[in-house]
């Protein structure tokens, strides 16, 4: 099923114009026309998913400790830059579907919370998005994660995250009925990317904040770049691709 994506994802949301993963952020992106989000989703000790990236609380909001030990009455007291919340998933979700973003959903357990934190996001995010105009795509540097997607959420599109793409990449995208590769933009080889074309698989690079790269990546065959920089390409950011 390949179906047209944007060309440019705003990473964490509102990429560095807006706190990292916070409505505002989505918000932004979706006032500057961009047509697609990432964001990262882990779970409270609540089993609550919300959005961030780290483990642990400290460098995006004005708490400590891990977000996997922090109940919900704290973790939606906490500040995650200028006066935001830390959203909850159904909250971003919501705003994604206001806006008919696209949302890349990257499922990131905390170590050792695989199962229980894809098991969660798959599910609710096939509730969540349930008759949207525009379909979500679920991601995971977790194998195991993409699994339990698979297996729990089969209709919502999966995407395969690599830092270094290894040798058996399409067998593990076949394995896991997988719609895109995405990888560090930083390491995709003229190899991969020629298997992925060959395949018809679309390659999204992360995170991609310089125009020449932009430019170089786009001309490789690249389908979509993640970036901090919306303020950077701004002008192309409502561009898609067949
Ligand atoms: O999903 C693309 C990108 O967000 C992966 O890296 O560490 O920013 O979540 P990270
Ligand atoms: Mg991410």
């Amino acid at each position: 099923m390949q179906q047209t994506l944007p060309r440019w994802f705003a990473h964490r949301g509102g990429g560095s114009l807006a706190p990292e993963n916070t409505l505002a952020g989505i918000r932004l992106a979706a006032r500057l026309g961009f047509r697609a989000v990432e964001f990262d989703v882990m779970l409270s000790v609540d089993g609550t998913p919300v959005l961030i990236h780290d483990e642990t609380l400290d460098r995006t909001t004005n708490g400590g400790g891990h977000v996997c030990e922090t109940p919900d009455d704290i973790l939606f007291r906490l500040d995650a830059g200028g006066g935001e919340h830390i959203p909850r998933f159904a909250e971003a979700a919501a705003l994604c579907r206001k806006y008919g973003l696209l949302a890349n959903v990257e499922i990131k357990p905390a170590a050792g919370q695989e199962v229980q934190t894809a098991t969660v996001v798959a599910q609710l995010t096939a509730a969540l998005w349930q008759g949207a105009a525009v379909p979500p795509l679920l991601s995971s540097f977790s194998l195991e994660a993409l699994e339990i997607a698979r297996d729990l959420a089969p209709d919502i599109r999966r995407g395969v995250l690599f830092d270094s793409v290894p040798a058996d990449w399409l067998a593990e995208m076949h394995r896991l009925r997988a719609f895109s590769l995405h990888c560090d933009a930083k390491l995709l080889s003229d190899e991969v990317l020629a298997e992925a074309q060959a395949a018809s698989v679309p390659v999204l690079c992360y995170t991609v904040n310089a125009p020449e790269q932009a430019k170089m990546l786009l001309q490789r065959g690249v389908s979509a770049l993640f970036t901090d920089r919306l303020d950077l390409f701004v002008s192309e950011a409502g561009v898609g691709q067949g």
